[in-house]
């Protein structure tokens, strides 16, 4: 039998927490066949709710899950991890200040960047989710040197998603059938959703989603619009933010990194730019990747118009203006 793999969900008490716990005590992150140990942490006030998750855990008798730690201290949930999901941060509320919520959510990842540091198993795979998930997670690389760079990524998995199933309902076919779309930059509307290199599985072979959708229009304008504002568009319509699609995506980031990405096909994931495409290195910026071995690479060599270059660069300057903003916050 596999050992179990001990994986972090920080903010384990929230939304996304409630319904990312059973995905990955089920099996849906890392596969049917791994035990998992889940270490959930939340901050004090939050504290009693999240023993009521532990007990659901409990009460759901779940097979792969061989131990459930339910703390609000910091160390006790980083120890010995090898997955860590960050999802707990500090929300945006109705008329703070953007430096505001950047510095309570700069201090909260500075502090836990230490612990992991500390306290993870060595190889740690991070991804965060809470917002602003590039900048946090790129925090979290700079106050936990000895965490390899590649091993800190941030979740635009959503955002990949929300492009295959906008693209699968434009053309009424299986979004299993659709891929090879990409999120640039950001996980923020400044985001970049690229359909140049996708394709869709027919019975004739693939065709690129180009040909198929054939309305320039669509793709240039509403396509990536509806992508860029399907947060907003779900909070309007649940009251709540995304949870249950959120939760999902982590799962699929993680499964893909660990497990690989099939023959042909990448994925969306923010990654430590070296300076591909042109993008400024030092960012945590969505690239395409494809993943084997454990190990992300970033897919090379495709062909960037000039569209899309202005869109590159755009939310490249946000992430530096974010970036900026973040270091401001730390003096
Ligand atoms: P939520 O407010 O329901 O849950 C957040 C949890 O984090 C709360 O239980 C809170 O007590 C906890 N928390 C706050 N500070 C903490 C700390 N220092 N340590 C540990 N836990 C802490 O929010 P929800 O809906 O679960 O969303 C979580 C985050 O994910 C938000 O920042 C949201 O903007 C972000 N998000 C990101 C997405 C992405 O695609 N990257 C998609 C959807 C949401």
């Amino acid at each position: 039998a596999k050992e179990p793999v001990r994986v972090l969900v920080t903010g384990a008490a929230g939304q996304i927490g409630y319904a990312l716990v059973p995905m990955i005590a089920r099996g849906v992150m890392l596969g049917p066949d791994q035990p998992v140990i889940l270490h959930m942490l939340d901050i004090p006030p939050a504290a009693e709710a999240l023993n009521g998750v532990k007990m659901e855990l409990v009460d759901a008798a779940f097979p792969l899950l061989k131990g459930v730690v339910a703390t609000t201290d910091v160390v006790e949930a980083c120890t010995g991890v090898n997955i860590a999901i960050m999802v707990g941060g500090f929300p945006r509320k109705e008329g703070m200040e953007r430096k505001d919520v950047m510095s309570k959510n700069v201090s909260i990842y500075k502090s836990q960047a230490s612990a992991l540091e500390k306290h993870a198993a060595a190889n740690c795979k991070v991804v965060v989710v809470a917002n602003p998930a590039n900048t946090n997670a790129l925090i979290l690389k700079e106050f936990a040197p000895s965490i390899p760079e590649k091993n800190v990524t941030c979740l635009t998995r959503l955002d990949h998603n929300r492009a295959l199933g906008q693209i699968s309902e434009k053309l009424n076919v299986q979004v299993c059938d659709v891929k090879n779309v990409i999120i640039w930059g950001n996980h923020s509307s400044t985001q970049y959703p690229d359909v140049n290199h996708a394709t869709v599985k027919t019975p004739a072979g693939e065709k690129p989603v180009r040909e198929l959708v054939a309305d320039d229009e669509w793709l240039n304008g509403e396509f990536i619009t509806t992508v860029q504002q399907r947060g907003a568009a779900i909070i309007k319509a649940r009251k709540l933010s995304s949870a249950l699609s959120a939760a999902s995506a982590a799962c699929d980031h993680i499964h893909d990194w660990v497990l690989g990405t099939p023959e042909g096909t990448w994925v969306s994931m923010g990654v430590y730019s070296d300076g591909s495409y042109n993008v400024p290195a030092g960012l945590i910026y969505s690239f395409p990747v494809t993943c084997r071995n454990g190990e992300w690479s970033i897919v090379q060599g495709l062909h960037i118009d000039e569209f899309s270059r202005k869109k590159l660069d755009l939310t490249a300057q946000e992430l530096s203006e974010e970036k900026a903003l973040a270091y401001s916050c730390l003096t």
